[in-house]
């Protein structure tokens, strides 16, 4: 089965989990403001349900999931052309994610990478819901049949996984009901790597500050950040090829690449020959003058949770349009009586 026969929806989330880091904008909020206007409807969710796979102070929780709104806002997710929402007030996604427990095998499960990095050594004692995690992320994909997920690479295996559950059931109760949904990896930005260590993901939990550039930095930490940001002696290579094996400095020129929106090979050709000492002020430039607008926007947003509340409410109101239908139709398939 191909995903022909769906009319072609996109749907992407973030998790309220700490601030939003320069990976969350460049990997996934920039390109979903660009997706937002195609024909394609597109919906967008702040996944508060997988922020609690680990333990999350509660009042953080409601502040982390009104920051996250507020960056998709100003980062400029329009919430008449998207649909904006918290993932918990579309209980929906729970329900199918039960479904969905039902249909994907332990083995599938124990092979995600990302439980593994997460529980680590301690995995007997990492939650239940982290090991489910990805069923539920299937089913925040597939209550709305979304077709494509817009997402950074550390999300590839679980946009797979969400395909494999989605033949299964298709499968299992011989319809065609799901899609077989396309993670959409493209761009610079898809991998932004840490700024002390070049092969480890920039993340919000990494544990030094200094590793990541966090959507509300000032200019002075973006500028400080990009200062003391790992190089190796050699500047920026004459030819794009000059950049394997040189993770520090690839990453570098791969997000002043995401935030020129301008392709890699342009930076190098536009920089070739240049040393740290002047790539590095540029890049801080460049960041700031694409981030600080944004930053101010998600402090004056923030300043009026009530408005953000609303504007949640009202996402959640029109994403629950299209998930009841869909979750109605799954408990019919399945057999179950209402
Ligand atoms: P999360 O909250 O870790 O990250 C949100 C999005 O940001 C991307 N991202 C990055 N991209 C490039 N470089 C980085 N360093 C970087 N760090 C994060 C992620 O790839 C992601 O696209 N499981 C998901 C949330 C989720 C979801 C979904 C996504 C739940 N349900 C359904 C898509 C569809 C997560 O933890 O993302």
């Amino acid at each position: 089965m191909t995903d022909s026969t769906f009319t072609p929806r996109v749907f992407s989330g973030i998790k309220p989990s700490g601030g939003l880091t320069l990976g969350n904008y460049l990997g996934a909020i920039k390109r979903w403001v660009d997706m937002q206007d195609g024909e394609t409807e597109t919906i967008y969710c702040a996944v508060d349900l997988h922020a609690i796979t680990v333990w999350q102070d509660p009042a953080g929780l409601k502040a982390g999931t009104r920051e996250i709104a507020a960056g998709m806002l100003a980062s400029g997710i329009d919430p008449e052309k998207s649909i904006l929402f918290n993932q918990s007030q579309v209980p929906e996604h729970t329900q199918l994610a039960w479904i969905f427990n039902c249909v994907a095998r332990l083995g599938w499960m124990n092979r995600m990478t990302q439980f593994k990095d997460k529980a680590g050594k301690n995995a007997e004692k990492a939650s239940l819901g982290l090991y489910a995690y990805p069923s539920l992320m299937a089913a925040d994909i597939l209550l709305y049949h979304a077709t494509h997920v817009p997402v950074g690479e550390d999300q590839k295996q679980h946009v797979e996984l969400t395909r494999d559950i989605a033949n299964k059931f298709n499968n299992d109760f011989g319809v065609d009901f799901f899609p077989v949904t396309e993670p959409v990896i493209e761009g610079p930005g898809t991998r932004v790597m840490n700024l002390r260590d070049g092969t480890k993901k920039m993340s919000k939990s990494g544990e030094s500050d200094m590793e990541r550039i966090n959507m509300l930095d000032d200019a002075d930490t973006i500028a400080k950040k990009f200062k003391k940001a790992k190089t190796d002696p050699d500047g920026i290579p004459e030819t794009f090829d000059g950049l394997n094996g040189r993770p520090e400095a690839k990453n570098l020129v791969d997000i002043y690449s995401g935030l020129a929106d301008i392709s890699a090979e342009a930076v190098v050709a536009e920089y070739a020959g240049a040393g740290w000492g002047k790539f590095k002020p540029a890049l801080a430039d460049l960041a700031v003058a694409k981030l600080a607008p944004i930053s101010d926007e998600m402090k004056r947003l923030m300043d009026d949770p009530a408005e953000i509340d609303r504007k949640l409410a009202r996402g959640a109101e029109r994403a629950r349009e299209i998930a009841t239908p869909i979750l109605d139709k799954t408990y019919d398939i399945v057999g179950l009586l209402r």
